[in-house]
């Protein structure tokens, strides 16, 4: 019974990687790895970069209205132009998105700022996009 205690003990925390998000990590393997990639970057000219990318840094708590209300639109991102739709991800609570937004705003050497509960959720309460 201990042991079988203690392997799961190291799978969770194995799962949780060296992350401060470990909710984060794991939603983004969900929801969003399949288009962004592990490494967060992307793929080229279909899929924006999450790292180092103007486009986020520009407007940080844009990302949530962009997680519940997906984007269709045509931007640039580091120089890149993107046209492709990002489907709406409607099943994610607030909670979660700023889990994820945490997440990539402290991965892939990204140092951008922490975003509270309330932030997200004043931000999802005046999006523009829908
Ligand atoms: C089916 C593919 C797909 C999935 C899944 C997806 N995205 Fe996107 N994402 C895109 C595309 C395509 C764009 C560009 C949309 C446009 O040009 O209007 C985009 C744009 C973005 C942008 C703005 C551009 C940038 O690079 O800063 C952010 C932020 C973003 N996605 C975050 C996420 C997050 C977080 C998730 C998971 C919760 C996610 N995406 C899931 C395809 C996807």
């Amino acid at each position: 019974m201990e042991k079988i205690l203690l392997f799961i003990v190291l799978i969770l925390f194995n799962a949780c990687g060296n992350t401060q998000y470990p909710q984060g990590k794991i939603l983004y393997e969900n929801f969003c790895v399949s288009c962004h990639m592990p490494d967060g970057k992307g793929l080229k000219s279909l899929i924006p970069t999450l790292v180092k990318a103007d486009y986020l840094l520009e407007n940080p708590l844009k990302t949530a209205c962009i997680i519940r209300y997906g984007l269709k639109d045509t931007i640039m991102v580091n120089g890149n132009q993107y046209s492709q739709e990002m489907a709406a991800i409607t099943v994610l609570s607030d909670f979660e998105i700023a889990n994820i937004m945490n997440y990539i705003h402290s991965s892939w050497g990204n140092d951008m700022p922490f975003v509270t509960l309330a932030q997200v959720k004043e931000a999802l309460d005046s999006c523009t996009i829908e």
